[in-house]
């Protein structure tokens, strides 16, 4: 059986969506689960106890970020350890692409990798890009101008629905993905004025110095503006742009448009 974690997550959601299309044997895990559900096993990263992984050939270990390194390492390292322990055959993580080196959460995922690749189990790495809807939610106009630094460079922002797509594919046959690390960016890019002119407003970027005045006032918790000031600041000196991808080789159909579903979450919480 496959076990999804992160079950009430947007990607998590996709991926159970297709998986079941794709008539995988498959169950679910989350924190909001309820007891007693067939398919659907309360699951908190937080709390050892509740990593019952029987049955579980293979586990998609959805990252559990949104929170400081050492957190988010303890969380991926008692799901290894468990599953470790319990006889999971093979592990499939949401890891990070390596365009992202340089963002702040960058560190917990290539720790989670390595930790991967020096268990005993068979494991298969999805470097996921950012997501095009993220970019468009962190570009949201205010009245009518996108003033967040991303610079000027392209950003090769992929579809959510692509990665979950990418996820069913390898999990459809996780042997023949063994020890495969997968490049998961964007096969396209835009820059921000690409996203202002689709959306017809202007772009005035600001500076990195105006962006963390602005970041450093509640409501955000105090890991979170240093997160976002590396996406900005990747952005800005053009390291988001990836030289290639391995997307095509895992989505049936070509990657869905970037700058439309950018737009359309800019349009969202604008
Ligand atoms: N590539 C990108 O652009 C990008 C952007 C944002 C985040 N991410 C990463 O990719 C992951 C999936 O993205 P998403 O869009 O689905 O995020 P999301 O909709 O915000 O969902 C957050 C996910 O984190 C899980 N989670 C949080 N704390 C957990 C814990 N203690 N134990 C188990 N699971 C926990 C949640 O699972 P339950 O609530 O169901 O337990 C849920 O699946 C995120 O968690 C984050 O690590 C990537």
């Amino acid at each position: 059986m496959i076990l999804i974690t992160g079950g009430s997550g947007h990607l998590s959601t996709l991926v159970a969506q297709k998986a079941s299309v794709a008539g995988l044997h498959f169950a679910t895990g989350s924190r909001h689960a309820a007891g007693g559900q067939q398919d659907t096993r309360r699951i908190d990263f937080d709390d050892p106890g509740s990593l019952d992984f029987s049955e579980v050939e293979t586990l998609l270990l959805v990252s559990a970020g949104y929170a400081e390194d050492d957190v988010v390492i303890a969380r991926h390292g008692a799901v290894i350890a468990a599953a470790e322990r319990q006889g999971v055959g093979h592990i499939v993580y949401t890891s990070l692409t390596g365009t992202g080196d340089h963002l702040g959460f960058a560190l917990a995922h290539r720790w989670t990798e390595r930790r991967l690749q020096q268990s005993g189990m068979a494991w298969t790495i999805l470097r996921n890009g950012l997501y095009a809807e993220l970019i468009g939610s962190l570009a949201a106009p205010v009245d009518g101008v996108i003033r967040a630094p991303f610079g000027s460079a392209p950003i090769s922002a992929v579809a959510r629905e692509d990665l979950a797509d990418a996820a069913v594919t390898v999990l459809a046959n996780p042997a023949s993905h063994a020890g495969a690390i997968y490049e998961l960016a964007g096969t396209d890019a835009f820059t921000i004025a690409d996203l202002a002119r689709e959306l017809d407003v202007d772009y005035l970027p600001e500076s990195l110095t105006a962006a963390r005045q602005r970041l450093t006032v509640p409501p955000l918790l105090p890991f979170q503006p240093a997160m976002l000031m590396s996406i900005y600041s990747a952005s800005a000196a053009g390291f988001l742009q990836a030289g290639g991808s391995d997307l095509r080789r895992l989505i049936p159909d070509e990657p869905r448009n970037i700058l439309q579903l950018a737009a359309a979450a800019l349009r969202a919480v604008g």
